[in-house]
């Protein structure tokens, strides 16, 4: 299964697994949009092989399942990236925390993305530019809060600002793709320089996730029920773009310490001191 794409159902894949497979993962699901979500900027979405329109209820029980399968499969200390966004049905909104709440994992942060870019145009409600990332993670004991985050990834903030991706060429037809810097800085941030570790996606579509994990040196699998995202994405993961190779190091380039703490603290230190010999 080592940097393969299984054309299945996620529960039914997933099942098959074995307990503390993988080192983490990145996804993001269908939102179960339902066919009256579209404005001016942006159309339907559009799935080949599911028509994501789920009674609400059934949709947040069956996301619960698959994000306990995610943490029983993840390795204890491990952590999953879960993009998911705040919705409306019948004009009362519906928080990603309402089922994320309900599942084994600990919800260590939410993260904003800033898209940039609203989903209607409409006056109901301020205009929607965000969607949301959650960092799960899977302690390994009743103490464990993992480990900290190196500076030079921290210092990102929690606020993440990426445009949708808009190139055909990247995701093909693919109606929701991932832009490339989001599972980038997810898996970067986690393992750094570390090499080699084992990652899921289990909603692969256009397979932005693989591409990641390709670029950093990691292995994947992913799972899709769509057989022509498959094919698409294989191929996208055998032939990287410069274009897409070029995205990727200036996401990497902005993970940077301009100065450290130790110098910070220095530099006020000398401040001080400057300023107690005017006196
Ligand atoms: C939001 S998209 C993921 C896009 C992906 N992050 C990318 O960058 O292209 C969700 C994907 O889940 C797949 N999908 C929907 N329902 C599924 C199911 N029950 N089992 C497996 N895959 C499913 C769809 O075909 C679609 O490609």
């Amino acid at each position: 299964m080592i940097n393969e794409i299984w054309n299945g159902d996620v529960l039914e894949v997933l099942s098959k697994i074995s307990d503390d497979t993988f080192d983490m993962g990145v996804t993001s699901p269908p939102y179960n949009k339902k066919k009256n979500k579209s404005g001016i900027l942006v159309k339907d979405i559009d799935y080949s092989d599911i028509d994501d329109s789920l009674d609400e209820d059934v949709y947040q029980n069956q996301q619960i399942e698959i994000l306990n399968q995610l943490y029983r499969t993840i390795k204890p200390g491990g952590s999953f990236f879960y993009n998911h966004k705040i919705r409306w049905e019948k004009g009362v909104m519906i928080h990603p925390m309402e089922w994320i709440s309900k599942t084994n994992w600990t919800t260590k942060q939410e993260i904003i993305w800033d898209r940039k870019l609203a989903a209607n145009i409409r006056g109901w409600r301020f205009w929607q530019v965000d969607e949301r990332i959650y960092w799960l993670y899977k302690p390994r004991d009743k103490k464990d809060y993992g480990k900290e985050l190196m500076s030079k990834h921290a210092l990102l903030t929690s606020v993440w600002y990426f445009r949708p991706e808009m190139s055909k060429l990247r995701v093909g037809n693919h109606p929701a793709p991932f832009p490339l810097d989001l599972p980038l800085r997810c898996i970067y941030s986690i393992f750094d320089d570390e090499k080699d570790k084992f990652i899921i996606d289990p909603y692969m579509g256009s397979g932005t996730s693989a591409v990641a994990c390709k670029f950093l040196g990691h292995n994947f699998f992913g799972i899709d029920i769509s057989k022509s995202y498959i094919d698409f994405a294989l191929n996208r993961i055998d032939n990287l773009s410069d274009d897409e190779i070029s995205d990727m190091k200036n996401e990497m380039s902005l993970h940077i310490v301009r100065e450290t703490y130790k110098e910070k603290k220095e530099k006020k230190k000398n401040k001080e001191m400057g300023q107690s010999k005017l006196f």
